[in-house]
């Protein structure tokens, strides 16, 4: 509380310099110009009496002033995936920049991850073009490139946020170089699993590192408050039970710890996309808040009432087989602060009238894991030739296959290490809301591992198996028993051959 009331204080100041500003051309407007004098004067007339804090409100001011009064606004942005039938989480990266840029955020100020595959790419009906919404503008032109390709990884992202540039690899070398008066605003769009988060390049990035590089940052002293924004399925995950409240941190999450987050836009869907679109163009919770922004004033919404719009319409119409449960972590008492301060200014929003009425509509919406195939089945519909489509469908086939493989050696481990009883109900349990997915966040990884080196890569589809490994730990089974049951349940798998299409599919 101390601290807002401080800030109303340096506006103030500055509003009060202001004041001065237009007194000073008030008197040239009336010297000047006599005959629109009387409606100029009425206008500027408002501006005499001294300012309260609706005014603050309401004043439309330029964001670089208040930048020099409040610290300096940054922005991670981090699009966790590639691929053409990922364009969503890119779009959404993209569409947050253009937000940000124009709330007056400055392009040093952002940070950009992204693996920029998707305006070139081949199945792009609009080259060099990226949507977010169905009659949306362009959002891809005068993204920065910071971190792209190779340099999509959780270890740069680290870096970054921590300000740490020797220890960033590759890419433009922008890093969060914030100040102890500094807001950041964090906004992460992809695929996720039980604790973990998706990135381009292996390795996932999981919870407890993020967790500790925020701590790292927070002891640091280089920022005033930091709000978080991660769509991801189980994102809840990421902060459930372990992300401190005492950090000055707010992070609000598409989903519960143990559910979808859904990708919206869709071809064949409502609201769809232009119909020489196969691909999803956005993901519900992230639309949800960048449009929720882009039609309300942010001197004058408050993070909490963004919360809670978001909340309602990515619940969609409260069917949690096509929604999920936004949820909210860390410092609460921060989601009081006007939006403003995180997203920046953009006067043109006032004019726009407030879209309330996206909120009565149910959008269609696929669940993150199955976009991938149903994305492929878009292709297979409209392909042309005989051959693509046989190419298309074995594609299917394999990446189906891949996934009965996973299911089934997880379900096998399960039965190998506590019996075929118990396993599926061993390794599907969900902890008490508020408790962590895993008390010994080296043993998840290293499960992970033993698994991976006898069964093969997890992959993207794999990430929701990580709730199996988190209870293989949590019920104390040793790192020799876990490789011992992998064995047996992958043995007979050549890894390398496993779901790679020129072999002809699996062994098994
Ligand atoms: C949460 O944030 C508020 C506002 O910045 C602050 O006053 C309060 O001390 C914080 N709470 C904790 C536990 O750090």
């Amino acid at each position: 509380m101390g601290s807002n009331q401080n800030h109303h204080y340096v506006l103030r100041g500055n509003i009060n310099k202001k004041v001065c500003l237009r007194l000073v051309i008030l008197v040239l407007v009336l010297l000047v110009e006599n005959g629109g004098a009387a409606a100029r004067l009425e206008r500027w007339e408002s501006a005499i009496r001294m300012p309260t804090d609706s005014d603050i409100d309401q004043d439309q001011g330029d964001p670089v002033d208040l930048d020099q009064q409040l610290g300096t606004r940054w922005a991670l942005l981090v699009a966790g995936s590639s691929g053409y039938g990922n364009y969503r989480h890119q779009a959404d990266v993209c569409h947050a920049y253009q937000l940000l840029r124009k709330g007056g955020v400055k392009e040093e100020n952002i940070v950009v991850f992204m693996y920029d595959d998707i305006a070139t790419h081949a199945l792009n009906p609009r080259p060099g073009i990226v949507i977010n919404h169905p009659q949306g503008p362009d959002v891809y032109a005068g993204v920065p490139k910071d971190y792209t390709g190779q340099y999509v990884t959780a270890e740069n992202l680290y870096a970054v946020l921590l300000g740490d540039k020797k220890a960033v690899k590759g890419g433009s070398g922008k890093v969060v170089d914030s100040k102890p008066n500094d807001r950041i605003f964090l906004y992460y769009s992809d695929h996720g699993g039980p604790g973990v988060l998706g990135m381009p390049n292996m390795p996932f990035l999981y919870a407890m590192d993020f967790i500790e590089v925020l701590k790292k940052k927070h002891a640091a002293g280089t920022y005033k408050e930091m709000v978080i924004y991660v769509e991801a399925c189980e994102s809840g995950s990421i902060f459930e039970g372990i992300m401190p409240k005492d950090m000055n941190i707010y992070v609000t999450t598409a989903s519960n710890a143990q559910e979808n987050s859904w990708g919206t836009y869709c071809p064949g869907m409502e609201p769809s996309p232009p119909p020489e679109y196969i691909t999803c163009l956005g993901d519900l919770y992230s639309v949800a808040w960048m449009e929720d922004s882009e039609t309300h004033n942010l001197k004058r919404e408050t993070i909490n009432q963004q919360y809670e719009t978001v909340k309602k319409r990515t619940a969609n119409a409260n069917d949690f087989t096509a929604g999920s449960h936004v949820m909210e972590y860390g410092n609460t008492s921060i989601k009081a602060e006007k939006l403003y301060l995180y997203q920046g200014f953009d006067p043109a929003t006032v004019k726009l009238p407030p879209h309330d009425n996206q909120l009565a509509m149910r959008m269609e919406v696929v669940n993150q894991r199955d976009a991938k195939l149903f994305f492929m089945w878009q292709m297979y519909k409209r392909s042309e030739t005989g051959n693509k489509k046989r190419e298309i469908l074995n594609q299917i086939k394999e990446t189906t296959r891949h996934r009965t493989h996973l299911d089934k050696s997880i379900e096998m481990i399960g039965s190998l290490l506590y019996g075929p009883q118990k396993g599926g109900s061993v390794l599907n349990s969900v902890r008490s809301p508020g408790k962590p997915l895993v008390d010994d966040w080296a043993c998840l990884k290293s499960m992970v591992r033993s698994f991976e080196s006898h069964c093969g890569s997890l992959t993207q589809y794999g990430m929701k198996h990580t709730r199996a490994f988190a209870n293989i730990c949590n019920s104390g089974i040793s790192q020799v028993e876990m490789e011992e049951a992998a064995l047996a349940a992958c043995s007979g798998h050549d890894i390398g051959q496993l779901w790679h299409p020129s072999n002809g599919g699996f062994s098994a």
